[in-house]
């Protein structure tokens, strides 16, 4: 990775006293779940160790990983919908102890009401919010315009196709103008054109709003397109193993970017450390004594 060196750092624990130069920051996050096997009592399995990442006001930050790495586990703590099993997140100085309406949530997978039309859903959290009936209405009006729904204001969920779904939950995170967007692969249902229809949309709301975001993808295309800096993750544990600098110029449309040079390697750097992962052929080779008690037990797990 000749000349990349600059782009990837590793992201450290943060003092107490620098959290409140983020608007994120996760540190020493990890998740234990305890899983039930037949005929077998309650085994721990760490899905994701000393974690930390920060992310400043407005960066917009896209995690990538292997499947199974830890980043849905990561995105729900970071959401609230979960507590992790140590460490903690910031969100503007303040630690997270549940949900909240400064953060906007793509989940993967759909997670509409089924009880709500298209317009319901997309109206759910200015609902909360006690925002008067007219202007909700002007605004669901102009979010069902973005994700392209116009004439499906009525349907039910149910009625419409996979990336349809997608489309209303996104307008359902923006529409109540959160802070903080949290996204889990939220275009990996819809087709290819949508996809960078809808990248680049969000990328000129980013720029107009200035949100915060946190993304994960499984398109390395994307994540280095869409980011500031992207977090790689590695596995068993989960963990984030390093995070690469995209010095690409903005304001950045995907027909533009997509054939460049710097596109070309920051892709690469990306793709190198994703690929850098340890087989099991190359783990016997390492010493016992630098196993983690997790890792054995995740290894152990995985073996049976
Ligand atoms: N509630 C749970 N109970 C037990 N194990 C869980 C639970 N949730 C997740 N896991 C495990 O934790 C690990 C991380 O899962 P997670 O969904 O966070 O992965 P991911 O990186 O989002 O994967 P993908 O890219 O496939 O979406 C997986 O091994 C998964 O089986
Ligand atoms: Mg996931």
């Amino acid at each position: 990775m000749a000349g990349l060196s600059g782009l990837v750092e590793q992201q450290d624990v943060v003092a107490d006293e620098a959290v409140k130069e983020y608007k994120i920051v996760a540190r020493n996050i990890g998740q234990i779940f305890h899983i039930k096997r037949a005929g077998e009592g309650r085994r721990e399995f760490t899905a994701v160790e000393n974690m930390n990442l920060t992310v400043k006001k407005g960066e917009f930050v896209t995690i990538v990983g292997p499947s199974g790495c830890g980043k849905s586990t990561f995105l729900d703590i970071l959401a609230g919908l979960s507590v992790p099993s140590s460490g903690e997140i910031f969100i503007d100085d303040r630690k997270v102890s549940g949900p909240a309406l400064d953060r906007g949530i793509v989940l993967q997978g759909y997670a509409l009401f089924p009880w709500r039309t298209v317009r319901q859903n997309i109206e759910y959290g200015l609902e909360i919010k006690k925002i008067k009936r007219h202007e909700r209405r002007a605004i669901s009006d102009r979010f069902i315009n973005l994700v392209d729904l116009q004439g499906f204001e009525d349907s039910f969920p149910y009625e419409l196709s996979g990336g349809m779904k997608q489309r209303v939950a996104i307008a359902r995170a923006l529409a109540y103008d959160p802070q903080v967007l949290l996204m889990d692969e939220p275009f990996a249902a819809v087709d290819a054109q949508t996809r960078e229809i809808l990248q680049d949309e969000l990328l000129s709301i980013w720029e107009k709003t200035g949100k915060t975001i946190i993304f994960i993808t499984h398109s390395i295309e994307e994540a280095v397109f869409l980011a500031d800096r992207v977090a790689v993750m590695s596995a068993n544990p989960g963990t984030i193993k390093s995070v690469v600098r995209v010095d690409l110029s903005r304001p950045r449309r995907m027909g533009n970017v997509r054939n460049s040079i710097d596109f070309s390697r920051i892709t690469g750097a990306v793709w190198n450390l994703l690929h850098d992962h340890e087989t099991a052929e190359k783990r016997q080779t390492r010493p016992a004594a630098v196993y983690s008690e997790a890792e054995k037990r995740n290894i152990d797990s995985a073996a049976l």
